[in-house]
């Protein structure tokens, strides 16, 4: 098996109940609609945190509102015990927290392998000082990065198509380069939204297990947002369930399945929408 490139952190794996994301009384509106309501929840180190809830709850918001997309009208995110509320998504990135999106957003004229070594490369490579006065350095840098992209690729078994556009991948393929394009950041906490949406069954599983491992070997922390309801059961311990903008309930995948709070939830909101 090919090692993860990513150093792994001892005090992640020492210490699981540590928290290392609070979200607290988070609110959100766009024009009229209350899209976030005073939510509040933490997320636990070391944990693959589900986040599910009816279509329209508020889950991407809340994301979006974490990573910086979207500042929050009440509230504040702390992250690692700082406060990034007012931070820019770039600024988050940099401090360990990464997310996917909804729907993948690859560079489709790029090959999949320079999309990944476009991730780090924003740090050294880009700045005119180094190119013009440290071309050593930056070469010797892109060498690091190549490799270090090349062993994401082994490890998300994305090896074969490392020279092909990224336009060209399936649809789970390119959620596997997204994760990618995380791994190259080395991440403390990941966010997920919607990893299974659109994937095959085969990638599937090579996404449920590389989620797996990253959480169990590396100590990765993850929140996903998930429909997928044999995946969310599967894999995700604790899960929380958002309605109306907020948390209704927390538990244990086997509580949240016999929750009648959470049956309710479902049925009144568009479970129709949400099975999609
Ligand atoms: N940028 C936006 N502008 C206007 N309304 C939005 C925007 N983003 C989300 N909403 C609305 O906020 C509500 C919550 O959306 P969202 O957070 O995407 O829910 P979920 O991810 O749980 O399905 C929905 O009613 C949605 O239409
Ligand atoms: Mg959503």
């Amino acid at each position: 098996m090919v090692t993860h490139p990513n150093t792994v952190q001892p005090d992640a794996l020492s210490a699981p109940d540590q928290v290392i994301l609070e979200v607290e009384d988070i609110s959100k509106s766009f024009g009229g609609l209350r899209a976030v309501d005073h939510c509040s929840f933490s997320v636990r180190r070391g944990t693959i945190t589900g986040l599910i809830g009816p279509n329209g709850a508020g889950k991407t918001t809340v994301f979006n509102a974490i990573t910086g997309f979207i500042p929050p009208d009440t509230g504040r995110i702390m992250f690692r015990g700082e406060d990034i509320s007012h931070l820019r998504p770039d600024q988050i990135f940099t401090r360990g927290l990464c997310r996917t999106f909804q729907i993948p957003r690859e560079h489709g004229t790029m090959s999949v392998l320079e999309n990944l070594m476009l991730v780090p490369m924003g740090q050294l490579g880009e700045r005119v000082w180094n190119t013009l006065f440290r071309r050593g350095a930056v070469a010797r840098e892109e060498l690091q990065y190549r490799d270090k992209a090349l062993e994401v690729l082994a490890y998300l078994q994305l090896t074969h198509v490392q020279d092909e556009y990224a336009a060209n991948l399936s649809g789970g393929q390119k959620k596997l380069l997204e994760m990618g394009r995380m791994l190259m950041a080395e991440p403390e906490l990941i966010l997920l939204d919607e990893p299974a949406a659109g994937v095959n069954r085969t990638l599937l599983k090579n996404i449920t297990s590389n989620i797996q491992t990253l959480a169990h070997e590396r100590g990765i922390t993850f929140l996903l947002i998930e429909h997928d309801m044999n995946m969310v059961m599967s894999l995700c311990d604790p899960v929380i369930v958002m309605s109306e903008g907020r948390k209704l309930v927390e538990g244990a995948p086997a509580e949240i399945r016999s929750n009648q709070a959470v049956l309710e939830a479902y049925l009144g909101g568009q479970y129709a929408a949400a099975e999609r």
